[in-house]
């Protein structure tokens, strides 16, 4: 790399209301800064608290380099582990998902409970105090059934997102949803191209043929007030209120976890994300009708959710290495629904299965450009604002810690 400067220097003349400069998708030194003050210090959406309703239910979840246990203990908390062997460090549980009530080490099979606690080692000297070697804990909360993770001690808060999510995640009544299916996308790209990628839709009406039949956000300023005025007639009708809040993590008060709720109309005749835009499972929460929306809510920097009237999909971007990150979506209905009956998985999913593989494929594409000798940074379009921002977010963060370290 001819580009020597130091990281705050790269920071500081990064052009503003431009895409990043080369470096920061492409140099080692970058990639663990954001892993040790971005990724390992914010909240990440794990999923969904019915996946995990049994003692003994378990999830992991790997991000980077690092790797959780979510379990529901005998005594019915949920708690979140490292990962890792307290003897010499191996993965403790190589399964994904499943129901246990110990964890035993594929190496020397150190044996721990769904509380953390090391239960079994053999042959270790008379002195030997297990009490010493549970495993690690990591954060873990939950807002209404979603469940968070945090890889650092002393995470952002979640109270205020808590308190002003709280009505709107309640509409489409969170907390009694399950998972009807869940899917990880790996994308062979840096992580911050596919964050960018979900912030804008400058790209959906040349690459998501299906997404832009029945989603409007890419319609100018005086089409998409008209969809969305009839919407907001509709909507109270439907038993939703209409409500916007937005703080990005950039604006969020300090300390506290960003967060975000919007609801923006579907084209007319589409009641739901759907082929036909046919509803594809039962009304969620106290719907009592379709108003044509769907709700875009964020929480942290990560994750993201759209609330349709029947059915809600989550998606979670996370970092495996440099080059390599993934998408993990998530398709929620009614934990009464029934499938076969209710809805039809392959219809529930067809949407953003098809449009996440779309997707991947510009951001792989992308990833390839970044890394030209003949990349340079081009400047956002007007509908890139919401990417502009996450990038304004992201050197902020980068500025504060390229700082303190000096
Ligand atoms: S590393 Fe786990 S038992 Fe040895
Ligand atoms: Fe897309």
């Amino acid at each position: 790399m001819s580009d020597t400067r130091p990281i705050s220097e790269l920071i500081a003349c990064q052009k503003s209301g431009w895409s990043l400069e080369q470096r920061f998708y492409v140099d080692p030194e970058v990639y663990q800064l954001e892993i040790d003050q971005i990724v390992m210090r914010n909240w990440i959406l794990a999923g969904h608290e019915s996946e995990v309703a049994e003692p003994g239910d378990f999830k992991v979840i790997n991000v980077a380099n690092e790797s959780a246990i979510i379990v529901r203990g005998q005594d019915g908390a949920l708690r979140a582990f490292a990962n890792v062997c307290r003897h010499r460090g191996s993965v403790v549980c190589l399964e994904e998902a499943g129901n246990k009530r110990r964890f035993e080490c594929p190496y020397h099979a150190w044996v721990y409970d769904t509380e953390g606690n090391l239960v079994g080692a053999r042959n270790m000297p008379a002195d030997f105090d297990k009490s010493q070697y549970g495993l690690n804990g990591i954060s873990i909360d939950v807002i209404q059934g979603l469940m968070f993770v945090c890889f650092s001690e002393g995470p952002p808060s979640l109270d205020r997102a808590k308190s002003d999510l709280d009505e709107p995640l309640r509409m489409f009544g969170l907390e009694d949803l399950k998972v009807a299916a869940v899917k990880t996308y790996p994308i062979a790209a840096n992580w911050k191209l596919a964050v960018e990628n979900y912030q804008e839709c400058y790209h959906c009406a040349p690459s998501h043929a299906e997404y832009a039949k029945m989603h409007t956000l890419m319609l100018d300023g005086k089409k998409m007030a008209r969809v969305q005025s009839k919407m907001l007639e509709r909507m109270q009708s439907c038993g939703l209120r209409d409500m916007e809040l937005d703080f990005t993590d950039l604006d969020a008060p300090a300390g506290q976890q960003g967060y975000g709720y919007s609801r923006t109309a579907m084209f007319e005749g589409y009641k739901t994300g759907s082929r036909d835009g046919a509803p594809v499972a039962p009304l969620l929460g106290n719907l009592t009708d379709y108003d044509g929306g769907a709700s875009d809510i964020m929480i942290g920097p990560f994750s993201y959710l759209l609330a349709y009237s029947d059915h809600v999909v989550m998606y979670v971007f996370t970092p495996v290495d440099q080059g390599n990150c993934q998408c993990t979506v998530y398709w929620l209905v009614r934990n009464d629904a029934v499938e076969g009956q209710d809805y039809n998985r392959d219809e529930l999913v067809w949407l953003w299965d098809v449009t996440t593989y779309a997707d991947e494929e510009i951001i792989v594409n992308n990833w390839r450009g970044v890394n030209s000798r003949f990349y340079r940074p081009g400047p956002f379009s007007l509908m890139e604002i919401n990417e502009n921002r996450w990038v304004e977010w992201l050197l902020h963060e980068l500025r504060t810690a390229s700082s303190v370290n000096g």
